[in-house]
């Protein structure tokens, strides 16, 4: 693995509120953050309940009342720096799905527009893509990915042969969830933009598990999340947009901001926990700390080699190019397992009462198991996982 396998492991588990009973191989679905950073959001919540009425009405978000710099924007411009993007540009949102939702009920959609989306993209986030045509007289375009194992360009080919000449608006994952590939986002937005279609990349994934610097990708909106590898506490996600479509976007839910720019219309959707959004730069603190770049390739290295291990020992094969692993890895299970969601269920029910924790998922070419390495993870616990595996009776 990496030099970072003696600092790295089981050892730091009882730094997260994680049950110690359970192996737990499933960062990437809701995220899971630190003590430490569940420390400042309390710490964070007793000052605002020390006197609310001023925390949330007077200084912490940009409003005509406020003047001058805000909490939130505060906050913003530690993420932008992150992320890499001018804070200007960049917004807290609850998470990802309702950046995306902002987005594709702002755009301008006219009857007979098409908003794509493809096969790899996440079920919800289709369905804000479909309920946005639906309301516009656009139509929903989902696009046939390859399968993983093939290279970047054939995922790029794939978009460009599948847009049409109505596509006004692409819907790419930059990770995706089930398969869990990183998609050339650069590549795909040259390719869109040559043929006049905006691009909205899906982040979910990406901020804490890969290098991301937003703004070098050329989309035209992108939306993550930090509560899942970005160890914020949940909820906390951000979107950020070109200056070149913010002049019509809305927030999903409107109200004293209105009219008074992206930040202030972001900024106040209405009374509710700012904690998450102003920990988030206490949680980027801490990974820096610990060494972003030791966490990604210590991350990335367990991921990789899960792949091969559990695809070894389940006589499966697994076929991503590293370049398109990150810190999950889809590995496809035994035919003799099962198939269908059924299967799936049972599986993910044996792993359970086994006490691991994994996503059991129902791919293309049969039932896949994904890993999420984080720090907290080593190698025993993937091992457990191949054994845990082998012992279960087939469908
Ligand atoms: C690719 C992708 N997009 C969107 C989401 C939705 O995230 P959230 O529920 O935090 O909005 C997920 C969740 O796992 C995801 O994997």
């Amino acid at each position: 693995m990496n030099d970072h396998t003696e600092r790295f492991g089981s050892s730091l588990r009882d730094r997260w509120m994680l049950d110690p009973a359970i192996t737990y191989l499933n960062h990437g679905t809701v995220g899971a953050p630190p003590r430490e950073v569940l420390d400042f959001q309390r710490t964070l919540s007793d000052e605002i309940e020390r006197n609310p009425a001023k925390f949330l009405l007077r200084g912490f978000a940009d409003h005509a009342a406020v003047g001058g710099p805000s909490r939130m924007r505060d906050a913003i411009s530690h993420v932008a720096a992150f992320v890499g993007t001018a804070p200007d540009d960049l917004v807290f949102v609850d998470n990802i799905t309702t950046g995306v939702n902002a987005v594709l009920r702002s755009f301008p959609l006219r009857h007979g527009d098409e908003i794509a989306v493809t096969t790899l993209g996440y079920g919800g986030v289709a369905n804000a893509a479909s309920y946005a045509a639906r309301t516009s007289g656009a139509t929903l375009r989902t696009i046939d990915m390859p399968s993983p194992g093939e290279p970047p360009h054939v995922f790029v080919e794939a978009i460009e042969r599948g847009l049409s000449a109505a596509t006004r608006i692409l819907v790419v994952d930059h990770l995706t969830s089930a398969t869990a590939l990183i998609l050339p986002v650069a590549d795909i937005a040259r390719a869109c933009h040559a043929r006049g279609v905006l691009v909205l990349a899906d982040g979910a994934h990406v901020p804490g598990n890969i290098a991301l610097d937003i703004e070098s990708l050329g989309v035209d909106w992108y939306s993550a999340n930090l509560h899942k590898w970005a160890w914020a506490p949940r909820s906390c996600g951000v979107l950020w947009t070109s200056p070149a479509q913010q002049p019509y976007l809305r927030p999903v839910v409107t109200s004293w901001g209105f009219d008074n720019g992206i930040a202030a219309e972001f900024d106040l959707p209405g009374t509710r926990d700012p904690s998450p959004f102003l920990s988030a730069p206490f949680a980027i603190g801490l990974m820096n700390e610990y060494g972003l770049e030791a966490i990604r390739d210590y991350n990335h290295g367990l991921a990789w080699w899960s792949g091969q291990m559990l695809a070894d020992a389940w006589g499966t094969t697994f076929a991503p190019p590293e370049s398109m692993v990150g810190s999950m890895a889809t590995v496809p299970l035994p035919p003799s397992l099962g198939s269908n969601q059924r299967d799936a269920d049972r599986l993910r029910g044996s792993l359970e009462r086994a006490g691991i924790e994994a996503p059991v998922l129902v791919a293309r070419s049969g039932l896949a198991v994904r890993v999420s390495a984080q720090i907290y993870c080593d190698r025993e616990d993937v091992e457990r996982l191949a054994q845990t595996v082998n012992e279960l009776p087939a469908a």
